[in-house]
């Protein structure tokens, strides 16, 4: 953890980098009271990685090793050692599409988040508005959870419900879960780095002075 000055994030992506781009206009515009110190992605052509360096945000790839869905241990403690040579207060994974565990979450253990497109725990896993679209819910949204050793189930931390129209494709819906995604990530992170997001158990808590 950095000793002192701005809460420091590394954000860590594989896609199109748009909830990157929102935490980063949070930043700027001082509603997250944090700097981004480092994006990190395992796709080396991924628009994350365009944006941040456009914003003259330091970045890196780092390739995921032999597996498909996680990383393999050299790359686990590549990102390591990267997040914590930038001093990072807290990862947020912003479309980071691999599997976070053992080593990485016990060196970060409580300081990792994550934005999923669903109503947690409802529809874990990939693609999961176009799971909700297929099961029939007519209320889907996204959720803002911590990360611990299972998938998409740690401790939940904001919500925003997006109603389903009937004339919904897969994309439209997307298209306006993203939408309030870029409202939530941004204001939970910010919570957290004022130090207002107090865990006890699976419930968090948000706690603003009087
Ligand atoms: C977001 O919709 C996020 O919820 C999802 O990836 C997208 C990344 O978009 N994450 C997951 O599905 C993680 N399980 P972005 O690259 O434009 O921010």
């Amino acid at each position: 953890m950095s000793e002192q000055g701005p809460f420091r994030l590394g954000v860590l992506g594989s896609g199109l980098g748009s909830n990157f781009d929102s935490i980063a206009q949070g930043c700027a515009a001082g509603a997250i009271p944090a700097e981004i110190a480092l994006v990190l992605s395992d796709a080396e052509d991924s628009g994350i990685l365009r944006s941040a360096k456009a914003l003259g945000v330091p970045t890196s790839f780092i390739a995921p090793g032999k597996y498909r869905t996680k990383l393999d241990e050299t790359a686990e403690a590549e990102y390591i050692a990267a997040l914590q040579e930038a001093e990072v207060d807290l990862v947020v994974l912003a479309g980071f599409m691999r599997i976070l565990k053992g080593e990485f979450l016990k060196t970060y253990e409580g300081r990792v988040v994550n934005i999923h497109p669903s109503l947690l725990p409802s529809f874990p896993g990939l693609e999961a508005w176009k799971q909700a679209l297929d099961h029939g819910v007519k209320v889907t949204g996204c959720t803002v959870h911590f990360v611990d050793q299972g998938v998409d189930m740690g401790a939940i931390i904001a919500q925003e419900t997006v109603r389903v129209r009937d004339d919904d494709t897969a994309e439209s819906l997307l298209a306006r879960i993203h939408d309030a995604e870029h409202r939530i990530y941004p204001a939970a992170i910010a919570m957290i780095a004022h130090g207002e997001i107090e865990q006890r158990g699976r419930r968090t808590f948000h706690k603003v002075d009087p």
